[in-house]
């Protein structure tokens, strides 16, 4: 990359139903709340712990809607095993997966509100799937999945963030800014939250790569951002970008 990272994105949707073919605005709506949450002008930013304040982060990547793929299918629900990426398995392939985002929108099942790939993988699945109910911004319909940070959360994996608790009990998430957390947190835990894993001290639930409702989570730090960051120099692994 030269420059400032732009992150071109391309929606793919698979709809059985009206409500799953969401519309261009909806989608609009999502591409808004990762331009927000990765470039810290998330109207919740101001909510950091002062902790946690000093390495909070903009990210400084930004993305921009390029194309939007529809297609109907008959499929109640899509699963985790990419056959939404593949159009011989009636899904939609990737459009350019070395230089654009791909998201898929579709229903996925299972309760499961989204899945990304990391980068190194195959290119023919590259990429991230937001479940359609949980995509881009909506009012109390999705609660608590309604303010779009599925996608905030995948597009983190799909630029090789970890779990914050490093899928393990008082993991490693491979940040060094990032405080141990004994495992994932839920709904909206109120600050200090006192981890378990010792040395005492507070978990950063409000990170984007916990497990809180869409409400609880609103920071990057800046370990984040430079894991983030190396992707896309040269030699990164999208360094097509
Ligand atoms: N469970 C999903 C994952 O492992 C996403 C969690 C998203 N959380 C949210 N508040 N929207 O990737
Ligand atoms: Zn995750
Ligand atoms: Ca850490």
């Amino acid at each position: 990359v030269n420059g400032k990272v732009v992150i071109p994105v391309v929606v793919n949707v698979l709809y059985r139903t009206a409500a799953e073919n969401i519309s261009a605005a909806q989608i609009q709506s999502q591409i808004d709340v990762l331009n927000k949450d990765f470039t810290a002008t998330n109207s919740d930013f101001g909510s950091i712990p002062a902790e946690f304040a000093g390495v909070a982060a903009n990210v400084d990547i930004t993305f921009e809607l390029t194309n939007i793929v529809r297609k109907s299918t008959t499929k109640t629900s899509w699963g985790t095993r990419d056959a939404m990426k593949n159009s011989k398995k009636g899904g939609i392939n990737p459009t350019s997966p070395t230089t654009t985002l791909n998201i898929w929108a579709c229903k996925i099942g299972n309760g499961i509100l989204g899945y990304a790939q990391f980068p190194g993988g195959s290119l023919a699945t590259d990429g991230v799937v937001i479940d359609s109910f949980y995509f881009g911004l909506s009012s109390s319909g999705s609660y608590p999945y309604n303010l779009g940070r599925t996608a905030s959360h995948e597009v983190g994996h799909w630029m090789n963030l970890r779990h914050i608790w490093g899928d393990a009990s008082c993991g490693n998430d491979l940040v060094n800014d990032t405080p141990i957390h004994k495992t994932a947190n839920y709904g909206a835990p109120t600050y200090p939250y006192i981890s378990t894993c010792l040395p005492t001290h507070a978990e950063m639930t409000m990170n984007y790569m916990d497990y809180t409702d869409d409400r609880g989570m609103y920071m990057f730090t800046k370990g984040q951002k430079t894991r983030m960051s190396a992707l896309f120099v040269s030699g990164g692994a999208r360094a097509g970008f």
